[in-house]
């Protein structure tokens, strides 16, 4: 069934390509924040919508929220600016977008969001972890220390709140390939890249799957069906959140 969905980091790389995938068939509205970027939107078949995560208000965001029936949160700094400003996109600015939605007066979208594979509380290892993953994961948070910090801190924030639904997507290191619709979903070895294009479309899937609220997925390339893997892991109903 057509959705009105609202993509809050608009012309970021997945969501240029989310918006291509649900366009034709659903009322896209796309956040940016610069007119630059209005033609790309448009050409997405999405409609722009001018606010900063850094800048606007809760309540500018509640009132571009209204009426939603999706909001998708696919922003980051991207590691420009450094430590502060991933904190204030990746973290305040997501935190920024949970208040909004509550701050809704109508029905309360539910939101789809964008994270990375790994994302837990560092004190806490997962079973299925071994050697390679180790090392994978020492190496990414050596790297990335601030990143998966605030990453962590903006998924707990999520993961307490009730008032609306949601869903958390963890994708691996991304990529600019081909979709080949096929990915390993659900407690993920670290290590297999995905295509953004994957990611996309997994995203478009879930706009229907509201009954993956209070889950965190894992995605990485692999070689199941997204749409079985999605299944079988929402049908297993076990988080891959360790808060
Ligand atoms: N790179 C990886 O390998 C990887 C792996 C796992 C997960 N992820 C996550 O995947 C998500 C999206 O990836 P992507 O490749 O699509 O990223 P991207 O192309 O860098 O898109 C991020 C978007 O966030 C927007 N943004 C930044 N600051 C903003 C602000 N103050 N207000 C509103 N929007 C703002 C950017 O807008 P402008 O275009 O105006 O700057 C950009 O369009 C990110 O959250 C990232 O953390 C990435």
């Amino acid at each position: 069934m057509s959705k009105k969905v609202i993509i809050v980091g608009g012309h970021g790389n997945i969501s240029l390509r989310l918006a291509r995938i649900l366009g034709p068939t659903h009322a896209v509205k796309s956040i940016i924040r610069t007119r630059d970027h209005e033609s790309d939107i448009k050409a997405a078949s999405a409609e722009p919508v001018y606010l900063s995560l850094e800048d606007a208000p809760v309540s500018a965001f509640s009132a571009a929220f209204e009426g939603q029936d999706v909001v998708y949160f696919s922003a980051g700094a991207g590691g420009k600016g450094g430590p502060e400003r991933t904190k204030a996109v990746d973290y305040e600015g997501a935190v920024k977008v949970f208040d909004a939605i509550e701050g809704v007066s109508g029905p309360k979208p539910r939101l789809i969001l964008v994270s990375a594979i790994d994302v837990r509380n560092p004190e806490r290892i997962p079973s299925y972890y071994d050697e390679k993953d180790l090392a994978v994961s020492a190496r990414m948070r050596a790297a990335m220390d601030a990143y998966m910090h605030w990453k962590y801190e903006a998924d707990k924030n999520l993961a307490n709140r009730t008032a609306f639904k949601w869903t958390i997507l963890r994708p691996s290191t991304l990529t600019d390939g081909p979709g080949t619709d096929r990915a390993t979903i659900g407690k993920a070895h670290l290590g297999a890249p995905v295509s953004r294009e994957d990611v996309a479309k997994t995203l478009a899937l879930l706009a229907d799957r509201e009954d993956a609220a209070g889950l965190a997925i894992d995605l990485v390339g692999g070689d199941v069906p997204i749409d079985t893997g999605l299944d079988t892991f929402i049908a297993r109903g076990e988080t891959d959140f360790l808060v």
